[in-house]
């Protein structure tokens, strides 16, 4: 029996080495301008909605969805995460394939999380990707908007979608037409 156990124990130190010497001999790869592997993708994706399941408390959007609200998320949204994340003239961001993971396109396939799930990944960031945690930059109200209007972006009452069709000159995104919730 004591042996088993300090089979066990040398076998973990010679990982934990091994993945050390890995990663500070400098083998490990750091370039943004390559392609995520499918096995990759999914681990990734799996810890990060299973962290988001453990870690998010849930909230209630203290932000009633308002034409006014959702208006708001629309301009927030417009000037800070398009860059990253597409537009509302419905074209993928020139900058979305630039980061690894990239950048999932928002408008074109919005998130079908619930809206405590959003709102903590936009106020914490996501570690180790190119997205920022907002929660220095934003107020709570702001992102709360950014929320309701990104969990909202396919199905707008009529006022919002108006609004977006004069200011961008495009249709907004219909869930009939659309990849619904398809991410990435
Ligand atoms: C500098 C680029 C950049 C900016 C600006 C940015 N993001 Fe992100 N965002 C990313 C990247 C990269 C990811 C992918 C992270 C991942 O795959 O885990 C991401 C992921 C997300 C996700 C998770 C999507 C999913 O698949 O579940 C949400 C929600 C999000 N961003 C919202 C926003 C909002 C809202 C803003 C503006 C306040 C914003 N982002 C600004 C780069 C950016």
């Amino acid at each position: 029996m004591r042996n088993f156990i300090l089979g066990i124990v040398v076998t973990i130190l010679v990982l934990l080495i091994g993945g050390l010497g890995f990663a500070l001999l400098g083998f490990m790869p750091t370039r943004a301008n390559s392609v995520c592997s499918e096995m990759e993708r999914h681990v990734a994706t799996s810890a990060l909605d299973n962290s988001v399941e453990r870690h998010a408390p849930r909230l209630n959007n203290p932000v009633p969805p308002t034409d006014e609200n959702l208006i708001e998320g629309l301009k927030i949204y417009t000037m800070n995460c398009a860059l990253c994340h597409g537009g509302i003239d419905r074209q993928p961001s020139g900058f979305e394939k630039s980061f690894y993971p990239p950048a999932p396109s928002l408008i074109l396939h919005p998130p079908d999380d619930p809206e405590w799930h959003v709102f903590y990944l936009i106020r914490n960031g996501v570690r180790y990707t190119g997205m920022p945690a907002w929660d220095r930059t934003l107020s709570e109200p702001d992102m709360w908007k950014l929320t309701a209007f990104l969990t909202r972006v396919d199905k707008l009452p009529p006022a919002v979608q108006d609004y977006w069709k004069k200011s961008s000159g495009v249709n907004p995104p219909t869930g009939e037409q659309e990849g619904h919730g398809e991410h990435k």
